[in-house]
């Protein structure tokens, strides 16, 4: 049965998927239909899609979901194929149930349904993406928040998945920058403030990635097979350009051609590294008025604690000029100063 026909006659743990993810994985999924894969979801509330990749993939061997929610351990499941964890995403725990659930072996796909937060799909692709097996595919889904302030996202918000995954596309074109710098050069604002980090070798088995409307699909395979290859050359005649000719460019590599580093991409980097000094120089002023500031309040407070002594004192001087002993002694303060005239 197909995935759309399943889907319809389906009657026992509710799912939640919107149409347009249907139609696109009845299409890649059916390129793993046959094969004893292992399947992992992240954020599987009802369970439903759990049931519904256990009817699909009949020879999957662990299909695995990751809930946060405490009532997921109560939802009940026909194939024990299926397999859950209650628990957050981002702890190291959930991490290694997940992997003990699986034996230690990989997967072939990863789905990120949970938070839809930018933060948490990020750090579960630093996370998970080296669970994934090479021919594998890591699935997000739900990418609109990414343009949500609720879920930490926005058209230009720094931080946003969204961002995060455009920058993938550079590490897809490692080979062609020109410069001296690693794939996680264009991740680093991501490492600094989710203060984690993903090996530069799983970012190397990047080999693709696909944007659909709010989804994206990310496709590993090992390193040698996402290199741009040789440059394939045939043919007997070349009447437009004769640069062309075979036997000149035939069987090279891009390294081959490729020397110095292009002036457009030495100066996006030079102006990166200036906009990094700038940020740093911004950091270091923001302290200072911070600290500024301090010392502002304290000096306030010092003014207000002597503003408060001074009205007392005042207070008590008025108390004095109205008491009875005052008035009684002004005769003798009056002849004190009778008698000062004169000596
Ligand atoms: C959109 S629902 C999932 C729907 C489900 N995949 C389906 O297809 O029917 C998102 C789920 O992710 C869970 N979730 C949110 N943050 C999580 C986290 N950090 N770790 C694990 N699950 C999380 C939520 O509790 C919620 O049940």
């Amino acid at each position: 049965m197909n995935l759309i026909d399943i889907i319809k006659n389906h009657d026992k743990n509710v799912f939640d998927k919107w149409e347009l993810y249907i139609n696109v994985y009845e299409d890649i999924f059916s390129r793993y239909k046959e094969l004893p894969i292992n399947i992992l979801e992240i954020g599987s509330q009802n369970g439903g899609f759990l049931d519904i990749m256990a009817k699909y993939f009949k020879n999957a061997k662990n299909i695995i979901g990751i809930e946060i929610n405490e009532k997921f351990k109560d939802v009940e499941f026909e194939d024990n194929r299926i397999k859950t964890v209650v628990g957050d995403s981002e702890d190291i725990s959930t991490k290694d149930k997940v992997l003990e659930l699986a034996e230690g072996e990989k997967f072939n796909i990863i789905i990120d349904d949970a938070s839809h937060v930018s933060s948490n799909i990020i750090k579960n692709f630093l996370m998970y993406f080296p669970l994934l097996k090479e021919n594998g595919i890591y699935i997000i889904e739900d990418l609109h928040t990414s343009y949500w302030k609720e879920f930490e996202g926005g058209i230009y918000e720094k931080y946003s998945s969204i961002n995060f995954l455009k920058a993938l596309v550079d590490i897809i074109n490692y080979e062609h920058w020109r410069i001296n710098k690693l794939r996680g050069f264009v991740l680093r604002y991501f490492y600094e403030k989710l203060n984690t980090i993903i090996d530069e070798f799983e970012l190397a088995k990047i080999k693709s990635i696909t944007f659909f409307n709010s989804l994206a699909i990310i496709e590993k395979d090992i390193e040698s097979n996402n290199v741009i290859g040789k440059h394939i050359v045939r043919g007997n005649y070349s009447k437009v350009d004769e640069n062309t000719n075979p036997y000149r460019l035939n069987n090279t590599f891009i390294h081959d051609i490729v020397m110095t580093p292009g002036e457009y991409a030495k100066s996006v980097f030079e102006l990166e590294e200036e906009i990094d000094m700038l940020r740093d120089r911004l950091n270091q002023e923001q302290n200072k008025v911070r600290e500024l500031q301090d010392r502002l309040n304290q000096e306030e407070n010092k003014v207000k604690e002597l503003q408060d002594r001074l009205n007392q004192t005042e207070n008590e001087l008025v108390m004095v000029y109205l008491s009875k002993s005052w008035r009684l002694t002004r005769p003798i303060r009056k002849l004190k100063r009778f008698i000062r005239r004169f000596i």
